[in-house]
């Protein structure tokens, strides 16, 4: 028998779902304060409205732009209330826009249950979001602080344009890499960058530090939604907890698909744009083949990869505090998800 010591086995590293779950625990506090003022926001004097809120807003979202909010304004040191309020609006402007997304593409699965869509109708969707939207402006206005007013007005009016933007794009062939970036600055990145930028406003941020924290969420928001186009392809769908293929379907032509389009044969063109324009399963199956030829979904990975990294980057002249070692955490979480 040997006498070299065993070595000790290497530390494993977390699976990349508990890495928001870790965080969440470590903001346990705040995020139940936020949840109490979430639940408090979704009642309204029509039974229909606060049913159909409570469907979607309670139904398991990931609160990544509430928990961004509470870490960006922690890395600079404020922990009072108004970020409570302010993650809440912020938080119902995004589920907003998920309500009114899942009209705009027919989705019939949302965080793993049936779409308000699905259940109610597009109409009752549109009106919810809506709702949505006020409650986020009433919160706002309590708030009454204008940068941040701004802040928020200007991420929801992008978000608005990129998805409006993305829609004139749909089954374009010939769309390239830089309009794609823009549909992903606007109908995500914003949002994130918002979340962070206003954490920072609360905080008393120097311009420096308020752009640092905004460029990381703009980096983070693009990297996260690369990886929900890769996906979309990819994904598990009990994990991921949307219908997979959607993108195809609305002949949303995202980055796996343009890089692919790039390098492809004129008879493989004809199959991607034939999954653009039919709802067929073996047509989603053809296409990933030829995605998976090309290296497509490697390549959107390895760009959102980069642009975590343009994130961490981001914060580099911040004071270290377990705030922003939890942000820089959130740089890997976002490209290794899973849902
Ligand atoms: C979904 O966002 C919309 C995208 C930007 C891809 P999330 O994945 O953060 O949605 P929830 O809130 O966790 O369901
Ligand atoms: C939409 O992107 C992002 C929003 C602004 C809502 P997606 O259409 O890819 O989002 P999911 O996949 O439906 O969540
Ligand atoms: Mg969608
Ligand atoms: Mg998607």
């Amino acid at each position: 028998m040997s006498s070299r010591p065993v070595p000790s086995p290497a530390p494993l590293e977390p699976p990349p779902g508990d890495t928001l779950e870790a965080l969440a625990l470590q903001l346990k506090d705040e995020l139940a304060a936020v949840e109490v003022e979430i639940q408090k926001n979704l009642m309204s004097q029509v039974p229909s409205v606060t049913q159909i809120a409570t469907h979607i807003v309670m139904s398991g979202g990931k609160r990544l732009r509430p928990i961004l909010c509470v870490l960006a304004a922690q890395a600079l040191g404020y922990r009072g209330p108004r970020v409570l309020s302010l993650a809440t609006a912020i938080e119902f402007i995004h589920t907003a826009t998920l309500l009114h997304d899942d009209v705009i593409d027919n989705a019939q699965l949302r965080r793993g249950r049936p779409s308000c869509n699905a259940i109610w109708d597009n109409k009752m969707s549109v009106l919810v979001g809506d709702f949505l939207y006020c409650q986020a402006s009433s919160l706002i206005a309590r708030d009454g602080d204008l940068k941040v007013l701004r802040s928020i007005t200007d991420a929801t009016t992008s978000t608005t344009e990129g998805e409006v933007l993305e829609i004139t794009k749909s089954r374009d062939l010939r769309l390239g890499e830089a309009e794609y970036f823009k549909i992903v600055e606007f109908k995500t990145g914003m949002l994130m960058a918002c979340a962070t930028q206003v954490g920072a406003i609360l905080a008393g941020a120097t311009p420096d530090q308020e752009k640092a924290l905004a460029d990381y969420g703009m980096h983070l928001g693009i990297a996260f939604q690369l990886a929900d186009d890769v996906l979309d392809y990819v994904s598990v769908e009990a994990e991921f907890g949307k219908e997979k293929g959607v993108d195809l379907k609305e002949g949303k032509i995202t980055l796996p698909l343009l890089y692919a389009l790039e390098r492809c044969t004129p008879a493989e063109r004809e199959v991607i744009r034939d999954g653009t324009i039919s709802a067929r399963r073996d047509s989603f199956l053809k296409v990933l083949e030829v995605l998976k030829k090309y290296g497509a979904i490697d390549y959107a990975l390895g760009l959102a990869a980069r642009r975590s990294a343009d994130a961490r980057r981001s914060l580099a002249a911040l004071p270290e505090s377990p705030a922003k070692a939890a942000l820089l955490k959130l740089g890997d979480y976002v490209i290794q998800r899973k849902k």
